[in-house]
């Protein structure tokens, strides 16, 4: 059975000592939860900080980028190596905002992913359609298309490191949630995408998170639906209450 896991995406917000004092309150209000995975992945300054409070803890740490290379001339980027040397055993891949405002390539998300799998850390691999696609009935043909550029080459052990998060670029930060029903229909796209190009194990064993204005309100509904197996959050992960509500969905 498939572990749900719900993520925090802090984006570019908060300081140091914000993410400390945040993920204090975190541990406090989340004690105890065991039956699913919690995640938060706050900006690069805090990673190093924050895993001193909850190293040991049922709380995973993720960065929100990567670079494909171990070293060198990359200014400004930041290694897998060096992730993990800050505490991080996840980091997301393919956002939105890294595909449409920084650029990023499928082939290129494709060398993170492919290194980020080597360096045992897990992938949190983000596909997603814009609305006038969704409009043009180009949604599926698009994540299809981001999943196999972005997944090429990975073995099915690997696919072990991979959780793939579906965020409808229409619905981040927008207020806007794909409908249960809609989301559930992607999902199950993407798991029938994965059964083809790994098999039934591997599409089965696959976290499939769902991304775009969750919140407290919504979460319940989002994960009662068959494939959706966890949430990336981004505005709502932000103050410690409502992440928790989120966290504890019934
Ligand atoms: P949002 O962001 O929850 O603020 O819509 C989600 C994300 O971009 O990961």
């Amino acid at each position: 059975m498939r572990k749900p896991l719900i993520a925090g995406n802090f984006k570019m917000h908060k300081t140091i000592n914000e993410v400390v004092d945040y993920a204090k309150g975190l541990m406090n209000s989340v004690q105890g939860v065991s039956d699913r995975d919690i995640l938060i992945c706050p900006p690069f300054t805090a990673l190093s900080e924050v895993f001193k409070i909850i190293e040991g803890s049922h709380i995973a740490l993720g960065a929100q980028n990567m670079h494909y290379e171990s070293k060198g001339a990359f200014t400004g980027e930041l290694s897998s190596e060096m992730l993990r040397d800050a505490g991080c055993d996840s980091v997301i891949l393919g956002h939105s905002e890294r595909r449409h405002i920084l650029k990023e390539e499928d082939s290129f998300i494709n060398l993170k992913v492919k290194k980020a799998v080597e360096s045992n850390l897990r992938a949190i691999f983000c596909v997603g359609e814009l609305l006038e696609e969704r409009e043009g009935e180009m949604a599926e043909a698009v994540v299809k298309r981001q999943i196999e550029l972005g997944l090429k080459g990975l073995s099915e052990t690997d696919m072990e490191k991979i959780v793939i998060a579906y965020e409808p670029v229409w619905a981040i930060g927008t207020g806007k949630t794909a409908s249960p029903d809609d989301a559930q229909t992607m999902h199950s796209f993407i798991r029938k995408t994965i059964v083809s190009l790994f098999n039934t194990n591997v599409a089965e064993s696959l976290v499939i998170q769902y991304g775009g204005s969750v919140k407290p309100a919504n979460i319940n509904d989002l994960m009662a639906m068959p494939d959706i197996d966890g949430a990336l959050v981004g505005g709502a992960c932000l103050e410690v209450d409502s992440f928790s509500k989120i966290i504890t969905f019934t």
